[in-house]
């Protein structure tokens, strides 16, 4: 009896101590992050919804907000806005705007660049050759047509996610008329 009570108090004390600091950041907000996910006119045209959805839960992120639209060009527009002067920028506008899209905030740890790599580089040629199991080797055409965007960092998840899906700062659900 003393022998098992030594043993399981010490077992206690080490798995403690160790699962102590380690459970009050773990579980604390704080670590978690959101990032904005969007599955472009490709992948929704070609049925990627589903299979994409799966790979998300099955890496451990939570879909917290989702919402299905069919863009206009002056959503696509501001919502790349820092690539306005780019030669590629009316085809991306036309690319964005020939069907409808679903857009999501998934949130976990890390959230941001995990989703990045799960994406796999932009140009869905180079993802086939050097990241065959990510999202854009499965469903991405080319540079161009590559099936999901990802935000590239904190500031980026932020603005994105606040573009669509809050809708007093971007006035962007409040004012669009498609929805
Ligand atoms: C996902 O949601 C479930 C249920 O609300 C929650 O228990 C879990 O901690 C969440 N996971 C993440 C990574 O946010």
């Amino acid at each position: 009896m003393a022998i098992q009570f030594a043993v399981s108090l010490s077992t206690c004390l080490v798995l403690c101590l160790l699962a102590f600091p380690y459970r009050s950041i773990a579980n604390g907000d704080a670590l978690k992050e959101k990032t904005l996910a969007m599955i472009k006119p490709d992948g929704v045209e070609g049925d990627y919804i589903d299979v994409i959805k799966k790979t998300i839960l099955a890496s451990g992120f939570n879909i917290t907000q989702e919402i299905q639209l069919q863009l206009n060009e002056n959503t696509v527009k501001s919502f790349y806005a820092e690539h306005a002067s780019k030669s590629f920028f009316s085809d991306l506008v036309q690319y964005m705007t020939s069907g409808p899209v679903l857009i999501m905030v998934l949130e976990k740890a890390n959230a941001i660049a995990d989703w990045r790599d799960l994406i796999g580089p932009t140009d869905s040629n180079k993802a086939k050759a050097t990241h065959p199991k990510s999202v854009r080797a499965l469903c991405g055409l080319d540079l161009q047509r590559n099936c999901v965007h990802g935000s590239d960092s904190p500031q980026s998840a932020v603005r994105e996610i606040s573009f669509f899906f809050e809708k007093s700062s971007s006035g962007f659900v409040s004012t669009h008329d498609e929805l």
